[in-house]
């Protein structure tokens, strides 16, 4: 069942649970390499890319007890540092288990990493970040081949581009290293506050994350212990769209609205009305068309590019005419011709997309190309006119826990076929 029926015309309404954020509990999982003792994570979506993760960490050695959310990790047994190439293309995480590896044996031997082709998306900086470390490198048929001949020390690490997937390669590393090190310029998302408020419930001395610049004290060894995973943001964000785009009204129970800053600051400025509470977001379309919003993807706390396909779909059938500027991935508009195949008006340019708001979208049959695009996707479908069938679902369960059935119980008709 590689495809979903989606009846469209539906005004989408009700509460929703959010799941526990994809991006924070994948390398976190990989950091559970660095101890051998057991650890506790709670709120583990169910995603498959969790599943490929979990598969890997087994592959290794650890032993796994997964329950309803929640997973008991022993890692103690870890033995092998060449995890099996056919799981390490299948995620783009799968590059965090470098650093964790390098660390447990002084050599690490990892197939280069797969996920979302939503760009060129290289490795430099999380290698040049190991090697400013003290790391040797060499990359050979397709492999990177890692190693330590003594201890990893302490350094002051400028990146010279804001990742969130480097800054966590070089904090883990840091973290058992000698001495201080700092990254400057780091990412600032709140996956990478989750990274290090694991590591710290670990043992480890991080401070400053969150911020540009975190500091590292490294430690002698890390312990075990109980993290629970803070929800999805962009889970989230995509609900509260769903809400926007049906005319509805929409809660996201279970999440963090300090998160979304930005994302609520846009949904406010299309005239959705927006009420938070500690852990909930209210949107509330009152039946009104949404106003065309300009957007421009930025590193944290700027707009994401996670909910830039989303917010695509958002003004394609807005009033008036948006700009949405994408500076963070070279190829993330794969998705803008299945939008235009089902009426929308937008034209692509270079790293930037002009939309111009039509008043209905119409029903296709639709390919998805990555994980974002195919949430798009299925959201546009409930609004169209008709039935749309949506091909190439496995991308949407890379990131989007039941999905279909989260959908329907807000009053979607959404089935597998
Ligand atoms: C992570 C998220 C992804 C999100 C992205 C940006 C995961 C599994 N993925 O991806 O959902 O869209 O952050 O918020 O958490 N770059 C380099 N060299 C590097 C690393 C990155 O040039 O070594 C570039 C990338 O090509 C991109 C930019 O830096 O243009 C940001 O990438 P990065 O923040 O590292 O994204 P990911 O960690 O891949």
């Amino acid at each position: 069942m590689n495809k979903l029926y989606i009846e469209g015309n539906k005004k989408l309404n009700g509460n929703v649970l959010i799941s526990g954020s994809k991006n924070a509990a994948l390398p976190i999982l990989f950091m559970t390499i660095l101890t051998k003792e057991k650890i506790e994570l709670s709120n583990i979506p169910k995603l498959t890319d969790i599943r490929v993760a979990i598969k890997l960490l087994r592959s290794l050695g650890a032993k796994i007890v997964n329950t309803n959310k929640i997973l008991y990790i022993d890692p103690s047994a870890i033995n092998i540092y060449c995890p099996p190439y056919n799981l390490i293309k299948e995620i783009r995480a799968s590059i965090w288990m470098l650093s964790p590896l390098l660390i447990r044996f002084g050599k690490a031997k990892i197939f280069f990493p797969g996920g979302c082709k939503i760009g060129l998306r290289p490795i430099d900086l999380h290698l040049k970040g190991l090697i400013a470390l003290g790391a040797k490198i060499v990359q050979k048929d397709n492999y990177i081949i890692a190693s330590i001949l003594k201890p990893l020390k302490g350094k002051y690490i400028h990146l010279e581009k804001i990742s969130v997937g480097a800054t966590i390669t070089i904090m883990s590393a840091a973290t058992l290293a000698e001495g201080l090190t700092i990254i400057a310029n780091a990412a600032q998302e709140p996956e990478i506050i989750d990274v290090a408020k694991f590591l710290n419930t670990l043992g480890a001395h991080i401070t400053g994350a969150g911020s540009n610049k975190i500091y590292i004290t490294g430690v002698l060894k890390l312990n075990g212990g109980y993290h629970k995973i803070i929800p999805d943001r962009i889970e989230t964000g995509t609900f509260l769209i769903a809400a926007a785009i049906s005319k509805g009204c929409i809660i996201c129970n279970d999440t963090e609205p300090k998160h979304l800053e930005n994302i609520l600051q846009k949904l406010s400025e299309t005239g959705a009305h927006i009420q938070t509470g500690k852990d909930w977001i209210k949107l509330n379309m009152q039946e009104k068309i949404p106003k065309a919003v300009n957007i421009s993807t930025t590193p944290y706390p700027g707009f994401p590019t996670d909910m830039q396909p989303q917010f695509a779909l958002l003004n394609s059938i807005s009033k008036g005419e948006s700009i949405i500027i994408e500076n963070i991935f070279e190829n993330r508009f794969a998705y803008v011709k299945e939008l235009i195949k089902m009426g929308a008006k937008i034209k692509i340019k270079n790293n930037y997309i002009i939309c111009k708001g039509v008043q209905k979208l119409f029903s296709k049959t639709l390919f998805s190309t990555d994980l974002r695009s195919s949430a798009t996707l299925i959201l546009a479908g409930c609004i169209a006119k008709g039935i749309t069938v949506v091909n190439n679902i496995h991308h949407f369960k890379r990131g989007y826990e039941s999905f279909p059935k989260k959908l329907n119980k807000l009053g979607a008709n959404i089935k597998y076929i």
